[in-house]
C-alpha cells in the first residue's frame, strides 16, 4: 500500500491506478474499526484499486465537540488497511486540505437541515465541503459510505446530483448496511469513550429502537411511540436524547404516521458524555 500526504503526489498515484482500472473511494476519519472495514470490502469488489482517505476534518466538528479528543491512531490504520490490500491510504494534513485563505463552503439545503443538521450547526456544511474536496482530489470512478450515518449519505447524494459530479456520479455513491456488534449497538469510533458500564447500557438503543419500530409497522401512533422510545432510553441510563424520529428514507421529510414509502427511524442520543447515533428501516404499510 502506498501512503500520499501531499496533494500532488496523489493525483500521478491515483493516474497510476486507474490504468489498471476502476478506482473506488473510501472517506473515513480514521480509528478504524470493523465498519469501515467492511466499507474498503464493499469497494474492493466493486473497483479495481481502492483508496482510503484519513482525515478527521476540523470543519464539521462544532465548538465544544470532541475534535481535540476524536482518536488518531495512523500506524494502527495503515496496518488494518495493508491486511484488506488496499491500494492507496490518502492522509492530508490539515494545511494540504485547508490551506490559509480557504474561504469555501458547500451547503446543501432540506436533506441537511433537520436531525444531526439542528442538533450539530454547520456539521454537514464541514461533511459537504470536504467530501467534495475528497471526490476532486481523488477522482474516484465510485465511493463507499456506511448507511450507519444515514443523513450523511442523503447529504452527499444530493451534493453529487445537484453539482453534476462526474467522478463519481452520484448513482456510483453506494450506501452499506450499518455493521453491528453482538448486543446490536452499531460500531462507531466513539464507543471507545464509553465505561464499561456505558457501553453495557448503550445496547439500548438498538434494542428500544427494534421495539419502536415493531409497534409503528404493527399499527400504534408515531408520536406515542417515539416518546416512549425516548423514555426507555432515559430510563436505561441514556443523559438525553437529541431526537427520535421517523422520517421518509429519502427526503428525510418528518412523519407523523407511517405511510406507502420506505421510512427510517433516526435517533440521537447522549451517554457519559457521549453522542450516539443510529437509523434502521421501517417498511412501509
Ligand atoms: P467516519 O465516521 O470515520 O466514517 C467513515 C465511513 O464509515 C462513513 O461512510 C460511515 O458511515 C461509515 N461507518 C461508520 N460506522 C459504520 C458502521 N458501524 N457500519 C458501516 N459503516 C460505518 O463519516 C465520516 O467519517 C466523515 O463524516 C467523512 C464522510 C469521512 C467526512 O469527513
Amino acid at each position: 500500500m502506498e501512503t500520499v500526504v501531499a496533494l500532488n503526489s496523489l493525483r500521478e498515484a491515483v493516474d497510476r491506478l486507474r490504468e489498471r482500472g476502476p478506482v473506488a473511494l473510501v472517506p473515513t476519519m480514521g480509528a478504524l474499526h470493523e465498519g469501515h472495514l467492511a466499507l474498503v470490502r464493499e469497494a474492493k469488489s466493486r473497483a479495481a484499486s481502492v483508496v482510503v482517505s484519513i482525515f478527521v476534518n476540523p470543519t464539521q466538528f462544532g465548538v465544544g465537540e470532541d475534535l481535540d479528543a476524536y482518536p488518531r491512531q495512523l500506524a494502527e490504520d495503515s496496518r488494518l488497511l495493508e491486511v484488506e490490500s488496499v491500494d492507496l491510504m490518502w492522509a492530508p494534513p490539515v494545511s494540504e486540505v485547508y490551506p490559509d485563505g480557504f474561504a469555501t463552503t458547500v451547503s446543501v439545503a432540506g436533506v441537511s437541515e433537520g436531525l444531526c443538521g439542528a442538533s450539530r450547526p454547520g456539521h454537514f456544511e464541514g461533511v459537504a465541503t470536504v467530501v467534495a474536496k475528497l471526490f476532486n482530489q481523488v477522482r474516484p470512478d465510485l465511493a463507499v459510505f456506511g448507511e450507519k450515518d444515514w443523513q450523511q449519505l442523503a447529504v452527499i447524494r444530493r451534493m453529487a446530483r445537484d453539482l453534476d459530479l462526474t467522478l463519481p456520479r452520484a448513482e456510483a455513491i453506494y450506501g452499506l448496511a450499518t455493521v453491528r456488534e453482538a448486543d446490536g449497538l452499531a460500531l462507531s469510533s466513539r464507543n471507545r469513550y464509553l465505561s464499561a458500564e456505558d457501553r453495557a447500557r448503550a445496547a439500548a438503543l438498538p434494542q428500544a429502537m427494534r421495539e419502536a419500530i415493531a409497534a409503528i409497522e404493527a399499527g400504534s401512533a408515531v408520536a406515542p411511540t417515539l416518546a416512549a422510545l425516548e423514555a426507555h432510553l432515559l430510563q436505561a441510563g441514556f443523559a438525553s436524547v437529541d431526537y427520535a424520529e421517523l422520517a421518509d428514507a429519502d427526503s428525510l421529510a418528518l412523519l407523523s404516521e407511517l405511510g406507502e414509502r420506505p421510512a427510517r427511524l433516526l435517533v440521537a442520543a447522549r451517554i457519559g458524555g457521549t453522542r450516539l447515533i443510529d437509523n434502521m428501516a421501517v417498511s412501509p404499510r
